[in-house]
């Protein structure tokens, strides 16, 4: 090949590796990163973009180059010459790639075995997916239980997931990873949270009517706020009892509206004003907890909400939560 080929070559080389690593980097393809795991797919992730950057430049620059040199005439219709395959080419581009693909395997080997790992004393967080509600129990004697994750920042924690329903998925897109929960199994997801701030937990498994609703708060706050919080509320007498705060713990305000919690969600039955069909309004809103199909509102389905709540909340739980929803009637 001419030398003046091989210079054109490369600068059309040059060119489109200049083209797409624009692209690379000018598009934000990825939210910024908050933990250590995220990091490490982050390093992945442009591992493989600096080899895919490469490779793409080098044919881009043979198509290119081909494209201008080697066109024929509109009337030219005979055949091109007829070739017998090349041996030494053949061997490169088996080899380069097959070198490529080895690398990017053994780099995702070790990020995907050092995210799952917990280090020797990770903080355990048992976390209750519902539809359509996300609850979290931390360690400790106070056996605190919150719909709102908070987490230390620069610890581990090993979350183990549970699905009362059906299958949810666990996603904080700054932790980089998701982890289903699962009906019946236990899953685990290794989070080090490496920079302080507030995120969002979504429900990337589609569960239902409530899916795009299955959101939580995700706090990293340093040791110190988070043994405060973990130790529980600073009780006002009965706090975590109070009906407002099981309505917002079990997640009520998922799916309904109720002017006193402050939501507005449309997938139940609007709960400002509760018809209980000539009942004692009492009854009639207890057993629509524990038993939700028994009366269904007209215009929505049974078998929506769970029926799960008679053993999730303890009797003193429901009791408030009743009391609570009467009293706040319109
Ligand atoms: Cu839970 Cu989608």
């Amino acid at each position: 090949m001419r030398r003046g080929s091989i210079v054109r070559i490369t600068i059309y080389g040059v060119l489109a590796g200049i083209l797409a690593s624009l692209v690379a980097v000018l598009v934000p393809w990825l939210p910024t990163s908050a933990s250590e795991q995220m990091d490490r797919i982050e390093f992945t992730f442009w591992f493989t973009t600096v080899i895919c950057i490469a490779v793409f430049s080098v044919v881009a620059a043979v198509i290119v180059y081909s494209i201008l040199n080697f066109r024929v005439p509109l009337d030219d219709e005979t055949d091109g010459p007829p070739i017998h395959g090349h041996t030494g080419l053949e061997i490169v581009w088996t080899a380069v790639p097959a070198v490529l693909v080895t690398a990017i395997s053994i780099v995702s080997a070790i990020v995907l075995a050092k995210n799952d790992d917990t280090g020797p004393n990770p903080i355990r967080i048992a976390v209750t997916a519902q539809q359509f509600s996300w609850r979290f129990a931390y360690p400790g004697d106070a056996k605190f239980t919150s719909g709102q994750l908070v987490l230390p920042v620069n610890e581990t924690v090993k979350l183990t997931l549970r699905s009362l329903d059906v299958i949810h998925s666990f996603w904080v897109p700054e932790f980089g990873q998701k982890s289903d929960a699962v009906p019946g199994i236990e899953t685990t997801l290794v989070i080090t949270p490496n920079r302080t701030g507030e995120f969002a937990l979504v429900c990337t498994e589609l569960c239902g009517l409530g899916h795009a609703t299955m959101r939580s708060g995700v706090r990293v706050v340093d040791r110190a706020q988070f043994e405060k919080f973990v130790a529980g509320p600073a009780k006002p007498a009965g706090a975590e009892t109070s009906g407002k705060a099981v309505f917002t713990t079990a997640g009520c305000g998922a799916c309904h509206a109720f002017t006193p919690a402050g939501t507005d969600a449309q997938v139940g039955p609007n709960l400002d004003k509760i018809d209980p069909g000539g009942r004692p309004l009492e009854d009639f809103v207890r057993e629509s907890i524990v038993d939700p199909n028994a009366n269904i509102v007209q215009g929505y389905q049974p078998n929506v909400m769970p029926g799960t709540f008679e053993s999730s909340l303890s009797d003193e739980q429901l009791d408030a939560l009743v009391q609570y929803l009467v009293e706040g009637q319109q």
